[in-house]
């Protein structure tokens, strides 16, 4: 299944259109089961949705949230936990029930078997309904680095050396960078209902080139989307630069 591809002039109209279809999901079904990446791409999508909620255009009261990682380590209070940028760049500012905002606890003491409680939570919320994923500089989706099962489920990993290069940026000191998460997996990726894919930038075009051409059993997790019913991908020109012509 190939996903559908739609590129636009710049990372602001990718934004806007990526939070537009969240917008539209969730006034077609308010109790949304939505799907949460954090990084860079999706802080102008949060911005849009915040943006929106404040001019009355949607309401989050209904839906609920799972995060698609968080870093082994990281406590909610911690700004280097995916809760804490989750709080800070959206949850904060809408009408979202706190209760119904899901990450892994990046704190357990047996972190394996929060993995395993975090996959029943999202069983028990009925699967995800609507994921929005980013892209890793080598293609992973959510935390799962090259060589990771399609049939795996939420479970603790080790980040790839090039996640930690291109993720450094975001830690004061390198010794307080993770280098272990609880992600979840391409199967429960998978199994979302709905997945929209946001990249911007020349040094996600390799990734981008990977999710439509990679070899989905060797090198790039992305390519594991292809196997989806229902994939968007919405770039800038500089991050489908790989792609011209075929797709
Ligand atoms: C992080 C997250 C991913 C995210 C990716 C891209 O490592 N675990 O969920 O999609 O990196 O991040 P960025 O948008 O900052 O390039």
């Amino acid at each position: 299944m190939k996903p559908k591809l739609s590129i636009f002039d710049d990372a602001e109209t990718v934004a806007e259109r990526a939070a537009e279809s969240l917008i539209e999901a969730i006034r077609g079904k308010p109790d949304l089961v939505l799907g949460l990446p954090t990084g860079e791409t999706p802080l102008a999508v949060y911005r849009r949705l915040v943006a929106a909620f404040e001019a009355g255009r949607v309401s989050f009261r209904q839906l609920a949230t799972v995060n698609v990682d968080e870093y082994l380590g990281a406590g909610p209070e911690d700004p280097r936990s995916y809760a804490y940028y989750m709080r800070r760049h959206l949850f904060r500012h809408v009408d979202i029930d706190p209760r119904r905002t899901h990450l892994p606890n990046g704190l357990a003491a047996d972190p394996d078997a929060e993995a395993r409680r975090y996959e029943a939570v999202i069983e028990g919320l009925g699967g995800i309904d609507c994921l929005l994923l980013g892209l890793g500089v080598n293609g992973h989706i959510a935390f799962n680095e090259p060589g990771s099962p399609h049939t795996s489920s939420t479970r603790v990993v080790t980040l790839a050396p090039a996640t930690l290069a291109a993720n450094g940026r975001f830690f004061a000191r390198p010794e307080d960078q993770p280098i272990k998460a609880i992600t979840i997996g391409i199967a429960t990726i998978l199994a979302a209902r709905r997945i929209v894919v946001v990249a911007v930038g020349a040094a996600k075009a390799p990734a981008v080139q990977g999710l439509f051409r990679g070899d989905p059993l060797s090198g790039c997790p992305a390519a594991a989307l292809r196997r989806h019913p229902n994939t968007t991908v919405i770039l800038d020109p500089s991050a489908a630069a790989g792609l011209s012509g075929a797709c």
